[in-house]
């Protein structure tokens, strides 16, 4: 079957299906890996969860080409660090970050320098940047050393900065609210993600904002953000020294995207919340066994929100009262594969058994 034009511009990657939205002209050398378009996936157990007929929907953003969000920032940031002649890229990164930079500068053709917190990086995460090429620097010390680091060594000669402190990264990820919006027709009611540097809620409330000035929606989403309850620097708001989380990839105690959050926050009347380790760790198991999607324990910093909207006394925002039909999206933003370590342990050691259908049958209690 022939595709259509729609659906061959969304196989070719975030600038090509929504340039007139990006700071590219036709000039701009593309370098894409096919990122976007990732599935919106509707969530009957979760919708369940809130009730009132609400509907809730997973963003389910490990699906991209590095499994994270990052891609749709990456591409357009390394594609405007090619077009000014950019020598290599430097990042400071919690892990995914790294992955994308590094895939991206491969496809590019440059080499990519990436400043981790040493021992803080998650398997998946690490084994992508090394597989990809990149040059890695492990420091002792925390992401938030890292990116200061970074932003004096990437300060010249040729050198990109690829954190979300670069605005291009900001302007590819807006993408994903575009993509929301286009599959549900308009804004959804409430928008809940994760948040650790800060540049995602404000990068999806940007998207929002240009496709309502835009007029392709009426409305603007609520957004809520969620932080570990051990790297809550917005929440508490005041610097975390030694943020503590399971969830490394928001182990962050000073974001850069601080105010631009709390501006997305206030303006769309939305909130800060927290969750802890144990409710994240929860959420995770709940969202790969009930709803088949597995995903990163900071991807599950959302659904452990949601469940707290649902159910706690302390949410920053219950929806026990939650206007009915409300259509909820919750981002998740890494794969599950990226960070098998602590669930590797779980699995134990699997005890061989005779290669015998009676064997078998014994073992699954036939
Ligand atoms: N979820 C995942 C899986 C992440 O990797 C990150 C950030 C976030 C959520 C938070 O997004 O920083 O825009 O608020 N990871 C960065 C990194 C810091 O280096 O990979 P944010």
């Amino acid at each position: 079957m022939e595709s259509t034009t729609s659906e061959l511009r969304q196989s070719r990657g975030v600038i090509e299906a929504y340039r007139e939205f990006l700071p590219v002209s036709p000039s701009t050398p593309i370098v894409s890996l096919a990122e976007g378009n990732t599935p919106l996936v509707y969530c009957p157990q979760l919708s369940e969860r809130v009730g009132r007929g609400c509907q809730v929907f997973v963003k389910n953003e490990g699906v991209n080409p590095t499994g994270s969000f990052k891609d749709r920032g990456m591409t357009v940031a390394v594609s405007k660090a090619m077009e000014r002649g950019a020598k290599a890229l430097i990042c400071a990164s919690t892990g995914n970050t790294s992955a994308s930079a590094a895939a991206y500068a491969a496809r590019a053709g440059i080499p990519c320098i990436v400043v981790l917190p040493a021992g803080k990086i998650a398997t998946g995460k690490l084994v992508q940047a090394f597989a990809y090429g990149a040059r890695i620097v492990a420091i002792d010390g925390s992401f938030d050393d890292a990116l200061r680091i970074v932003r004096e060594v990437g300060d010249g000669r040729g050198f990109v900065v690829v954190n979300s402190i670069n605005p291009d990264r900001i302007a590819g990820q807006k993408t994903a609210a575009f993509e929301i919006v286009d599959v549900l027709g308009d804004a959804p009611d409430f928008h809940l993600l994760p948040v650790g540097n800060a540049g995602n809620i404000t990068a999806y409330w940007a998207g929002y904002r240009d496709y309502r000035s835009h007029q392709i929606s009426t409305t603007l989403p609520t957004m809520i953000g969620f932080q570990a309850a051990g790297a809550a620097p917005i929440f508490y708001n005041r610097i975390v020294e030694k943020p503590e989380t399971i969830a490394s990839a928001i182990r962050i105690g000073n974001p850069a995207g601080w105010k631009q959050a709390c501006a997305a926050i206030a303006e769309s009347h939305g909130a800060i919340d927290i969750v802890s380790d144990e409710e994240i760790l929860e959420a995770q198991s709940w969202l790969a066994k009930r709803e088949g999607i597995f995903v990163e324990p900071a991807s599950a910093a959302a659904i452990a929100g949601l469940f707290k909207c649902c159910d706690s006394n302390e949410a920053a925002r219950s929806f026990r009262r939650i206007p009915e039909a409300s259509r909820i999206v919750c981002t998740v933003t890494g794969h599950g594969l990226k960070d098998p370590d602590r669930i590797i342990r779980q699995i134990g050691e699997l005890k061989p058994v005779a290669p015998t259908v009676d064997d078998v049958r014994r073992v699954i209690g036939l």
